[in-house]
């Protein structure tokens, strides 16, 4: 599977039939100005949690690529309301098998809000496992001991996790998630787009190396390959 950085909390995954997009909120990134979102294709979007900085552009991106649009139910209901017709509700505990694979809808210790106060059900985050590998989308979330089910459950390869502290887990609490979780390699999102959650992207790279795990941290635009 091939991953693209997108900025704060937006990747897009592409599996061998299908693009899958996480969380767009680009063209509000004052360090994503250089992403194009007329540019990104879509079959799929997942939506984390309401908040602005997890659904900017997801509203402009489904309605020009017609990509289905997955998140909790409360949230589908507000797409729908905005003419949006390709939706998959779902919510926390629950799995479905979709063309890219087998997503389940995990917990996140977390708030969910839609931009204009309507009520975002709770947040949550991705796992998604197909032949290709095993990918662990974390949302907006706090440490969790619930992220031990996880592991109960899947063989991860890559985890994405946010690392800005502040609003989530830091850079300490995700190495604890790692061992939660069982996966060494992840890829580090919302970090550095605002002042609340700055890093010293640096020291938290050492500080996962010390703890024998790997901390990948993209360059918005840049692609990689997950093996
Ligand atoms: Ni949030
Ligand atoms: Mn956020």
């Amino acid at each position: 599977m091939k991953i693209t950085y997108y900025g704060h909390a937006c990747f897009l995954l592409e599996t061998k039939d299908n693009k899958v997009l996480f969380d767009p909120f680009i063209s509000p990134n004052e360090l994503a100005k250089h992403i194009d979102i007329s540019s990104i294709e879509a079959d799929y979007i997942l939506l984390s949690h309401g908040h602005e900085d997890h659904v900017a552009d997801a509203e402009a991106i489904a309605k020009r690529t017609g990509a289905t649009i997955v998140a909790a139910f409360e949230i589908t209901s507000w797409y729908a309301q905005k003419g949006i017709e390709k939706l998959w509700p779902m919510n926390i505990g629950g799995q479905k098998h979709f063309p890219f694979g087998l997503v389940k809808f995990v917990t996140a210790v977390h708030s969910s809000v839609l931009p204009d106060g309507s009520y975002g059900g709770n947040p949550g985050g991705f796992v998604i496992e197909n032949e290709e590998g095993c990918l662990y989308f974390a949302g907006d979330t706090a440490l969790t001991r619930d992220m031990e089910l996880i592991k109960d459950q899947f063989n991860l390869n890559w985890a994405i996790l946010p690392i800005g502290d502040n609003f989530t887990m830091g850079v300490d609490d995700a190495i604890r998630a790692c061992d939660f979780i069982g996966c060494d390699q992840v890829l580090g999102m919302h970090f550095d787009t605002f002042p609340y959650i700055q890093i010293d992207q640096e020291a938290a790279k050492m500080a996962f190396k010390k703890a024998k795990k790997e901390l990948v941290l993209l360059e918005i635009g840049a692609s990689s390959e997950l093996g």
